[in-house]
């Protein structure tokens, strides 16, 4: 999300194409095969410096896969400057969001293909005949969707003709509502979590890949403990990181894919030292005891669980 520099129309400088490729360099260096875009994220330009790097890099197309997203509206960006933010999933805006995508990368298909965020306008009858049909004609293998509930997935599927592959939803430490629901079921506190229980292990059991945006909760957690809500915390992160000879990043990162859901985390960072810190955490996962991951959870609610 973070490729290509800023979210305005300026064209992208020789400086943040560099750092873009160096970034995604690194991280294939480091194991990372999934590249996850948007047509809205730096209104273009991070999918402009992919482009750039699969065509600098004859063969890399082969060793990782694509995915990418429509139906976000902001201004300026997909929408004419001056209309509202607003969510669309028509023909218009689905099929057009990714043959933009396409002509960015210089490719003919995505690996994966979603819709960003649900428009209450919209037929999921019509939004699911425009996904088959971008299956249909190659313009993508897979597809999926973002920031939905388990019941929006069921409702998609019940008029899909190919399976929905993927779902990305918040998930992090910093955003547990997907844990809090588990362990206060019944409790006066659950009155306070919205987060509808049912998607983490539905998707599972259905076979649908869970993806966790905002895993590193922007460095919330992982920054060097300093002073306010979040210190002691981070004070914890930074002491099991020791304890497990890792990085910071590992843990929180760890903490999530520790779940038995096979939680995967999408990372937005574009520092290359940071990038191989997220790459430390699969090693971490085994080695995370009960202990360490209730501590954790314990110490970012600012109370123990009852
Ligand atoms: N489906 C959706 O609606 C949706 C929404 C948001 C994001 N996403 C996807 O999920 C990915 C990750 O989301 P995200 O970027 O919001 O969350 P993130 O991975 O939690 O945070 C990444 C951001 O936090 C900064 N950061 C991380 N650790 C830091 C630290 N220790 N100190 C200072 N800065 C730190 C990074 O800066 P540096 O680059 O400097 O490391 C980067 O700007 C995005 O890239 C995008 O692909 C999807």
């Amino acid at each position: 999300m973070g490729l290509g520099g800023s979210w305005d129309s300026s064209p992208v400088t020789n400086a943040e194409v560099s750092q873009g490729l160096e970034a995604l360099d690194t991280a294939v260096e480091a194991g990372f095969r999934d590249i996850d875009l948007a047509d809205i994220y730096t209104a273009g330009k991070s999918e402009t410096v992919v482009g750039r790097w699969l065509k600098e890099n004859p063969g890399l197309r082969d060793r990782v896969r694509l995915q990418t997203k429509a139906g976000i509206r902001l201004p300026g960006n997909t929408a004419p400057a001056g209309s509202p933010v607003h969510y669309r999933l028509d023909e218009t805006a689905l099929r057009g969001g990714l043959e933009g995508s396409l002509e960015r990368l210089g490719v003919d298909s995505v690996d994966r293909f979603l819709v960003h965020r649900w428009d209450p306008l919209a037929d999921p009858a019509e939004v699911a005949a425009v996904l088959d049909g971008l299956i249909d004609d190659g313009l993508t293998q897979g597809v999926g969707i973002s920031n939905v509930s388990w019941h929006r997935i069921r409702v998609l599927q019940r008029h899909l003709q190919h399976p929905v592959q993927a779902i990305q939803s918040q998930l992090s430490l910093g955003h547990r509502d997907f844990v809090e629901r588990q362990i206060l079921w019944d409790h006066p506190e659950a009155t306070e979590v919205d987060f509808s229980e049912e998607l983490l292990d539905e998707c599972a059991a259905s076979g649908v890949e869970l993806q966790a945006w905002g895993s590193l909760d922007r460095g919330r957690y992982t920054r060097p403990p300093g002073e306010g809500p979040d210190a002691a915390t981070a004070t914890l992160v930074h002491r099991l990181a020791d304890e497990l000879g890792c990085s910071p990043e590992a843990v929180v990162l760890a903490w999530l894919m520790r779940l038995p859901q096979g939680i995967r985390p999408v990372i937005g960072t574009t520092n290359p030292a940071r990038i191989r810190a997220c790459a430390q955490a699969d090693a971490v996962v085994s080695r995370m005891t009960h202990e360490h991951w209730y501590s954790l959870l314990n110490s970012a609610r600012g109370h123990d669980v009852p």
